[in-house]
């Protein structure tokens, strides 16, 4: 693997020039999955939302669970997504367009909200980009009224599988060292922060993301580049992990999946 990628960042502060499309257009891939699918509407049920409620998706990306919240509150309630990723809150904006659903940027430490303002907050994929997702909790509970719910999604990196490659490689490049996301380990962690936050927890889920082949390798091999490149695993191992890829693909004997989870809970 002589070519080197640059991994594209969730992280607010490091989107990078030319990087916004290649986000969007990862985040409109894992829509259409099906493990990702099936979570969300997990969730939907579990946060339960009612006509005339008012409910916040923090991190709200590409905005399509924005405008179902819209949906589900109808006219008498109101849906908002922050992000404080300016593109992505415009693109959010002009795809909802002729919906109620509406965006505003914002970033998740220091929410855009008067204490007491919504009724039901989600927030999916977006702790393992927070170096501190503790404050994020705590600002989730300040901005829901007493009695408000949550559902806090996430995966936890550790969790990955990358078969055939060695999952001693695999878990190399998903470890402490690899610097994708600051909070890779985020899905084990989101219960104890809702706890930590004043929530009661309700439930758990959890569902494997199953990737594509077409997603899984130009994946690996960004993650691989990267790897290389800070000295985390050696190009001949990169290049082993990448032939044993292609030949997985080939053979159909292949699997890329991360587990994500899901923590519901509620304020006294
Ligand atoms: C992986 S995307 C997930 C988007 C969406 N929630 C979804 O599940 O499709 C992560 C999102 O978190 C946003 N984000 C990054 N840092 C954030 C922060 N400090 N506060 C709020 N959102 C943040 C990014 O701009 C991006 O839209």
């Amino acid at each position: 693997m002589s070519e080197s990628q640059s991994f594209p960042s969730f992280h607010s502060d490091k989107v990078g020039q030319g990087q916004q499309e290649v986000l969007i257009s990862v985040l409109d891939q894992q829509a259409e999955l099906a493990s990702i699918q099936r979570m969300r509407s997990w969730a939907s049920g579990a946060l339960a939302l009612r006509p005339g409620e008012r409910a916040l998706d923090i991190g709200s990306g590409t905005g399509s669970e924005v405008v179902a919240m819209a949906a589900a509150v109808g006219a008498d309630g109101r849906a908002i997504g922050v992000d404080p990723n300016p593109d992505m809150v415009a693109l959010a904006a002009s795809r909802a367009a002729g919906t109620p659903a509406a965006f505003v940027e914002g970033n998740a430490y220091q929410l855009p909200f008067p204490d007491d303002s919504f009724d039901a907050v989600r927030c999916e994929r977006v702790f393992q980009h927070l170096d501190r997702p503790e404050r994020a909790a705590a600002e989730i509970a300040r901005v829901l009224r007493p009695g408000g719910r949550a559902i806090v999604i996430d995966s936890d990196w550790a969790t990955a599988i990358m078969h055939p490659v060695d999952p001693e490689i695999v878990a190399a490049l998903m470890g402490p060292r690899a610097a994708q996301a600051p909070n890779r380990n985020s899905g084990r962690r989101l219960r104890g922060l809702l706890t930590g936050a004043g929530f009661t927890i309700d439930d758990i889920g959890s569902e494997a993301v199953i990737f594509d082949p077409a997603m899984s390798a130009p994946m690996y091999a960004a993650q691989a580049a990267a790897a290389v490149a800070s000295g985390i695993i050696t190009a001949a191992q990169a290049d082993q992990a990448a032939a044993e890829i292609e030949h997985g693909i080939a053979t159909g004997d292949y699997l890329f999946s991360v587990t994500m989870y899901a923590v519901v809970g509620h304020l006294a």
